[in-house]
């Protein structure tokens, strides 16, 4: 998408949010209504939407930048894994069909970019955005009296944020000492951006030593990162050094699991995918707190590589220089979803806002994923219209603030789940340069915290 450009497409885009009112569609009610027909019989083409009429005579609006996103077509979406190929990243937000058409109760656009979108009529019609089709949806996807509960909780959140005076924080880049004494530290988190240098240690070092062992845990707190270095790249080494903080956490994918390439993945990350900067499992009530990626083999060619943002240093800028946007995230509900097989059948639904506060309005944990942010909204086009200009600021936001790295074998990387999001870019594992191989465990902030406490009292360190 050469020719948007990033900030540029989202100022383009709240213009033409500011200054347009969609007309009211004026489609002829001319054809012999039919229950349960959800053929595509009529179109209409708007500035921001398309009106869609199906064969039961229902109607229902679907926003450009929406259709776009949620193109069914193989370079757009894995049907294996149910994920999203199309990263928000590559979404212009003022996209617009330069051609629709309606044939064989199917829609067909030919988008601005270029792309060629065919949707189903049943498709379209699962995913209608009325009143109705909304409500019949939740009793599948969650219980009604608590999307309710929601609801009013999280426009009482945004009414607070508004009003809550912004904090200032410093931010710092500055690469920690593993070897100073922790007695003063304090355990307030510390954003980071560009050129942040994680902090490393050595994994025989904090197996083998307390001290060393509550420096990492503490430096992990502040930062929401660490890379452990120099250790064995067998499988199974993370398990070890999880058994000594606590227990694993457990998902639908099982204990611990392996990225490597594989032929029908159920996960985008057993492909050679891009992957956009993401939270792990936001399809989880409880997502998993901290992500552990051990480099077994990697990929020696181009590409391969972990792109990290802070999320807490991204969620404040948005707060100071975005605050319209910053509020839709925080009280703007998405679905986020996985489904498939891995050790049984699962079918993982979570409702939650991209950003979601404590009880003190600061950062809890941020939910962000383009392969399993649902296509299905409870959201009104005008409300959907308004997330997707906040989720582009703020994708864009986390970009800017970005580093890269590429691990090496025997690296273990260690990430906040709550606050750092992670990426992958690209490689071709088909190529002489070889697969890549990782493995994968979690271990949440309940275990590491504990651990943390009681590596205090017995080396006798405060840390306030
Ligand atoms: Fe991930
Ligand atoms: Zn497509």
């Amino acid at each position: 998408m050469g020719y948007c450009m990033r900030g540029e497409g989202v100022r383009a885009f709240e213009r033409c949010l500011s200054t347009t009112v969609p007309r009211q569609a004026q489609v002829p009610d001319t054809q012999i209504r039919q229950p349960g027909n959800s053929d595509v019989t009529e179109k209409q083409v708007d500035v921001k939407t398309i009106k869609a009429v199906f064969g039961d005579g229902t109607t229902s609006t679907y926003p450009h930048v929406w259709l776009r996103e949620n193109c069914t077509c193989k370079s757009c979406f894995n049907s294996d894994a149910i994920a999203r190929l199309f990263l928000i990243d590559d979404l212009c937000l003022d996209i617009r069909p330069n051609d629709a058409q309606v044939k064989g109760g199917n829609l067909h656009v030919e988008w601005s970019d270029g792309h060629l979108s065919t949707y189903t009529g049943k498709w379209l019609h699962e995913r209608a955005f009325t009143p109705e089709a909304r409500a019949k949806r939740r009793s599948r996807y969650m219980l009604s009296r608590h999307e309710e509960h929601d609801q009013v909780r999280s426009r009482k959140e945004g009414r607070k944020e508004k009003e809550r005076k912004r904090p200032t924080f410093p931010i710092r880049a500055n690469r920690p000492s593993l070897n100073r004494p922790v007695a003063h530290e304090s355990d307030s988190k510390v954003r980071w951006g560009s050129g942040f240098q994680v902090p490393r240690l050595n994994f025989q070092s904090a197996m083998e030593e307390d001290q060393v062992l509550l420096d990492w845990l503490v430096q992990l707190e502040k930062f929401g990162v660490v890379l452990v270095e120099d250790a064995p790249t067998r499988v199974g080494t993370i398990n070890d050094f999880i058994d000594t903080l606590g227990f694993i956490k457990s998902t639908h994918y099982g204990q611990d699991y392996e990225i490597i390439n594989q032929i029908t993945p159920n996960n985008l990350a057993y492909t050679g995918s891009k992957l956009g900067l993401h939270t792990d499992m936001p399809y989880y009530e409880y997502p998993p707190g901290t992500t552990w990626l051990h480099c077994i083999r990697q990929h020696e060619g181009k590409g391969g590589a972990n792109v990290l943002s802070d999320g807490l240093n991204a969620t404040e800028l948005m707060k100071e220089i975005h605050p319209q946007h910053y509020a839709t995230l925080v009280t703007t509900p998405i679905y986020f979803q996985d489904k498939g097989f891995q050790i049984y059948d699962f079918d993982k639904i979570t409702k939650t806002t991209t950003i979601e506060l404590d009880e003190q309005g600061k950062l809890k944990r941020l939910h962000t994923s383009s392969q399993s942010r649902d296509s299905i909204m409870d959201l009104t086009p005008e409300q959907i219209l308004a997330f997707y200009s906040a989720l582009k600021t703020f994708n864009n936001t986390l970009y800017e603030h970005s580093i890269e790295m590429k691990t090496k074998p025997g690296d273990i990387l260690v990430l906040d789940n709550s606050r750092v999001m992670h990426s992958r870019t690209a490689f071709d594992p088909s190529t002489a340069k070889g697969p890549r191989h990782l493995h994968n465990a979690y271990i949440d902030w309940d275990e590491l915290r504990s651990k943390r406490r009681v590596l205090q009292d017995k080396l006798g360190v405060s840390l306030t």
